[in-house]
């Protein structure tokens, strides 16, 4: 009785079995491993859009105060921006109430800083949420 011994995978396979394409149907074929990190990017592009596609500007703008400037300037006490403006007689002092707000006098206070009020970065409050910002408290 005569035994095949050849191991599998041997030299004595035939090269094109051992290259064949069949075997490198893995998930991770070089197709797929070019591919997916364009994927990723898009999907995380589409994923983590500056705001949600449904909100005014204004809407925007609230949730962006209400982040970043509310903690200051909103009602109530113990609100330093609020305070600040209540001493020195500017009424409403909450910037919310107030209808002088210009889009400059916002920027300006936003990047440049304001008394103890500290200048925001652009990593902080992006641009378009600053547009957003002055959308809300100009009534826009
Ligand atoms: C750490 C507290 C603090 C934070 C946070 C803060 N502010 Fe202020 N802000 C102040 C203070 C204090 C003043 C000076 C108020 C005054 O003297 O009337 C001021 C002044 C201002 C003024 C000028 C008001 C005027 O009458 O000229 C604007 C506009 C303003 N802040 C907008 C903002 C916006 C928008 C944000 C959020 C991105 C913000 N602030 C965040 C503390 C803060």
């Amino acid at each position: 009785m005569t035994r095949d011994c050849t191991p599998v995978g041997s030299l004595s396979e035939p090269q094109s079995a051992r290259f064949s394409p069949a075997r490198q149907r893995g998930v991770f074929t070089p197709a797929l491993t070019r591919t997916a990190p364009k994927v990723m990017i898009l999907l995380l592009a589409i994923a983590a859009p500056a705001f949600p596609a449904d909100q005014t500007p204004a809407e925007q703008g609230r949730a962006v105060y209400q982040k970043w400037c509310a903690p200051c300037h909103g009602t109530g006490l113990g609100k330093p921006g609020t305070a600040a403006a209540t001493a020195h007689g500017a009424k409403p002092a909450v910037l919310e109430e107030r209808t002088d707000l210009t889009p400059k006098m916002l920027e300006t206070a936003v990047r440049k800083g304001e008394s103890f009020m500290p200048r925001f970065r652009k990593t902080e409050v992006s641009n378009t949420e600053l547009a957003a910002i002055v959308a809300y408290l100009t009534h826009k």
